[in-house]
């Protein structure tokens, strides 16, 4: 389980403070799929990266899995971001590696074994059907592969949750489904719990079966997508609702609008 209890994000840049995270409380359960969504600059990338510490939060606190990751020291806090796996819309490949030594990096890093970072590589290089292209280098590969590259990479040291940001922002249409597939059987299959940021209905119908929708540095609404007929008072989240009553709907635009 992911806690945020009362975690916020100040920046202050040009002598005045931004409020990108406002006092903000959020549980989300083990194995759930978790979309954020809401309009641009709202805060939630600065949220999901306040989840592994890449943001020091400014105040409030983050569990997970009951650890408290605010309080860890430098060490202690390495360790515990092996349970936080993280997927970026820009894949963020080693170009002068291999696929396979692109997979087996964090592992090598966590002090395992040639051996056995070369097989659990491979084990999961197979869970994202790219065991064959092992051999080959990142320029090699088309943009969804490279990312189910980028998602093997990040299974590899067994994580409880990935956190994802914008995953598909930079795929066409057909290669986004192969790596919300690929997401997906990470989540059913693994019970590895998933936390998107996303400007896609598409990808939160898709993928999520619980949303938060962020304005200004809040989340002014949680919805759970599996509860029939869920209630909606944003405009953000109404049209999600919406959209999943009529799947016939051309979805994939409206966020942009927001
Ligand atoms: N390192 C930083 N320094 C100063 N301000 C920042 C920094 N990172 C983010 N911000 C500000 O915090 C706010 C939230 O940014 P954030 O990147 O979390 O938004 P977002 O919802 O992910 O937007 P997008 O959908 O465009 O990615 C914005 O006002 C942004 O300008
Ligand atoms: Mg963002």
């Amino acid at each position: 389980m992911i806690a945020l209890q009362d975690v916020s994000k100040t920046f202050r840049a040009s002598g005045r403070d931004i409020v990108a995270v406002a006092p903000t409380t959020l549980d989300i359960g083990n194995g759930q799929s978790f979309g954020l969504i809401g309009s641009s600059g709202a805060g939630k990338s600065t949220l999901l990266r306040l989840i592994n510490r890449l943001e020091e939060p400014t105040g409030g606190r983050v569990l997970v899995d009951g650890v408290d990751i605010t309080a860890l020291g430098p060490k202690d806090l390495r360790h515990a971001r092996r349970l936080l796996g993280m997927v970026f819309q820009s894949f963020n490949l080693l170009a002068n590696r291999t696929v396979l030594e692109n997979v087996t990096f964090p592992l090598e890093i966590a002090g395992q074994s040639r051996t056995a970072a070369r097989r659990r590589a491979l084990e999961c290089l197979d869970h994202v059907h790219l065991a064959d292209r092992a051999d080959d280098y990142p320029a090699q590969l088309s943009g969804g592969q490279k990312q189910r590259v980028a998602i093997a990479r990040a299974i590899a040291p067994k994580p409880s949750a990935l956190l994802c940001d914008e995953p598909t922002s930079a795929l066409d249409p057909q290669t986004t489904e192969s790596v919300l597939d690929t997401l997906l059987r990470i989540n059913r299959d693994l019970g590895v719990t998933l936390v998107t940021v996303t400007h896609s209905m598409d990808v939160v119908r898709k993928l999520c079966d619980a949303v938060a929708v962020m304005e200004n540095g809040h989340v002014i609404e949680r919805i759970d997508l599996r509860d029939r007929p869920a209630v909606a008072t944003s405009n953000l989240a109404r049209r999600l609702l919406e959209s999943a009553a009529a799947p016939a709907a051309p979805l994939f635009r409206e966020l942009a609008h927001v």
